[in-house]
């Protein structure tokens, strides 16, 4: 999804702006550029479609140097990625914007504006801005005072940064439902929508609030928030993660976080367990008063989120007895819903921005829920800032657009929420919080273990690398878990895959079963492995390749056509946790073989902050 990046410095930005860009490659983008307000008093820019690698490129045999500029990565929502779609986009010689989100009445803007005189070079919405910045900027002669003017003519969700040629000093900036953080620096200062793009250049930020236009210069930061008042945000010093923007040792980000996972498991439970109970203060202050009165639960997220409150669904129900609905969140938010009594609301986003998430939320408020709790992996998102309750997990930043580490994350926040839920409620039955603890605690090693089969993955990943089509199987709350897979698989190695619950093999998909069609299997060793293990004769028996992630006390064995991997054995109610590790890894090592682009793979971003 976009990014934005923004310097005005003593020193020559340009350098620090690509570098920028390049750190918010994660989110996912088409196109690139910058606008820089050069040497030679004038503002100009460089665009490409593609990599920031080929806009670095380009300004390697034309280089723009100068002290004060603005870069951008698009993905494309109005007109296709092409040049003269990126930004930043121009008013005459005189403004440069870049804009996060979507202006949602550009077309009526576009018209008031060619009625004006201004001519249009691109198709996007973001081009209103500009010139309705710059009719502003001609009444009224000063940045700031034309972005406030412009501010309440813009409906939809943006972030956005703008530079002048005829105030070269500063850069104007405003937000409102798409995140902006100042970089602050010793007489310079620094713009971004992701503070991970500034972590080159400094270690203090501020945060931009809903509402709030920045006025940034070399040695000062002015704040005015929605209603106009001056205001000051806290600085905050950042320190944890700040290995998370490099591959170390690793070849790609996604191996990377895929071998977090115990450490990042861990850090999501510090502080959260008792001695034979989870500590539901975690929660927020109000959590208990609010839990003992929850009758129902209501979930919803968006893709890997998703598939962790499918699983959240066999748990709640299944272990706190606590009547759960799970719903992507852009059927949620244009749905009628009936709303029980006494329902808990919850969100889960690794990055807090998610536009269909965030818009749910925004409609459970007027729907009588009884309180909203988001589990999110970003402190700072709008989805913790406008949910009564959070949980973070302790993720650390994930830069893989296949997200691993978050999902695992978000499983023990919502375990953690189900023995919360089960405990206050009374509903758990008697020496299951003590036994799950102890099982929680222990959770990180069994990680660890599973990690270790890393080797046998890679070996059996080479059985895909021809493949065109596979099948995921699971039961309970393994079919959620071969839906990750399975969507973990298409993700990344662009090969066709389907997720099923094991019962319904025989009402379909059988049809699709040969020896062209591999068929990977979770099988724990719980009450459902025996007729797990019918459903995998229904696949041998017609020749398919059987991969069979399996409990090592559940008895099975290779055969002909069918590769076991013996997993290390955990409860079954952790074993959703444990046996997404190998579904990753798989996944990971055929788009290895593929050569895909694992970490950033083909249209798809991070962070999907537009509908
Ligand atoms: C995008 C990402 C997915 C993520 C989903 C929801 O599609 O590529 O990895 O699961 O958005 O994102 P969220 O930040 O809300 O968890």
């Amino acid at each position: 999804m976009c990014g934005i990046v923004g310097a005005v410095a003593e020193r020559s930005i340009t350098p620090i702006l690509v570098e920028g860009l390049k750190r918010l490659e994660y989110r996912g983008y088409d196109s690139a550029g910058v606008a820089v307000f050069t040497q030679s008093g004038q503002l100009q820019r460089c665009r490409r479609v593609g990599k920031v690698a080929e806009l670095a490129q380009a300004l390697a045999g034309e280089p723009l140097n100068g002290h004060l500029g603005i870069a951008h990565t698009r993905w494309a929502t109005h007109g296709a990625p092409s040049e003269r779609n990126a930004h930043p986009h121009f008013s005459g010689e005189e403004l440069a914007v870049v804009h996060n989100g979507i202006i949602e009445n550009h077309e009526e803007l576009r018209s008031r504006l060619q009625g004006l005189g201004y001519v249009f070079s691109s198709d996007t919405d973001t081009e209103t801005i500009v010139h309705l910045l710059q009719h502003k900027l001609q009444q009224l002669g000063d940045l700031a005072a034309a972005l406030k003017a412009a501010i309440p003519e813009l409906h939809g969700a943006y972030g956005l940064a703008v530079i002048s040629a005829k105030q070269p000093d500063r850069i104007l900036a405003a937000r409102s439902g798409s995140p902006l953080v100042i970089g602050l620096g010793l007489g310079e200062n620094f713009l971004a929508s992701d503070q991970l793009a500034l972590r080159q250049v400094t270690d203090r930020f501020m945060y931009l609030e809903e509402g709030d236009i920045a006025e940034i210069r070399r040695d000062s930061v002015q704040i005015w928030d929605a209603s106009g008042q001056s205001v000051q945000r806290e600085q905050v010093q950042y320190h944890e993660g700040a290995e998370a923007a490099d591959k170390g040792a690793y070849r790609h980000f996604m191996l990377k976080e895929i071998h977090e996972q115990p450490k990042v498991v861990q850090r999501t439970l510090e502080g959260r367990l008792g001695t034979d109970h989870v500590l539901v203060q975690a929660f927020g202050p109000q959590a208990e008063e609010l839990f003992a009165k929850v009758r129902n639960v209501q979930i919803v997220a968006c893709g890997t989120s998703y598939h962790a409150g499918m699983v959240a669904r066999y748990w709640l129900e299944g272990l706190a007895g606590i009547p759960c609905q799970v719903e992507v969140a852009s059927e949620f938010r244009y749905r009628k819903v009936v709303v029980q009594p006494d329902t808990l609301f919850v969100s889960i986003s690794q990055s807090g921005e998610t536009a269909d998430t965030l818009a749910a939320l925004r409609n459970a408020k007027e729907l009588g829920y009884l309180a909203s709790l988001a589990i999110c992996n970003v402190g700072i998102s709008s989805l913790v800032r406008e949910s009564d309750l959070t949980l973070l997990t302790q993720a650390g930043p994930e830069i893989g657009v296949a997200s691993t580490k978050a999902f695992t994350t978000q499983l023990v926040g919502l375990m953690l929420l189900t023995l919360s839920l089960g405990q206050v409620r009374g509903t758990l039955e008697a020496g299951v919080a003590p036994e799950l603890v102890e099982e929680l605690r222990r959770l990180p090693t069994r990680l660890g273990e599973a990690l270790a089969m890393d080797k046998t993955v890679e070996k059996i990943a080479e059985l895909f690398a021809e493949k065109h089509h596979t099948l995921f199987l699971g039961r309970g709350a393994q079919y959620p878990v071969a839906m990750e897979g399975a969507l973990k698989l298409k993700e990344i190695s662009y090969i066709h895959a389907e997720a099923y619950p094991a019962g319904e093999l025989k009402h379909g998909p059988l049809a699709l079963v040969d020896s062209d069609m591999p068929v990977v299997t979770v099988a724990p060793n719980n009450e459902l492995l025996e007729k797990l293990k019918s459903n995998l004769q229904e696949v041998a028996a017609r020749g398919g390749q059987l991969i069979v992630f399996a409990d090592q006390q559940a008895g099975m064995s290779n055969g002909a056509g069918t590769h076991v991997v013996n997993m290390p054995h955990i409860h079954d109610a952790l074993a959703p946790i444990l046996y997404t590790l190998p579904l990753q890894l798989l996944s990971y090592y055929v788009a290895v073989f593929k050569g895909t682009d694992v970490d950033q793979p083909r249209n798809l971003a991070k962070s999907v902050t537009v509908e």
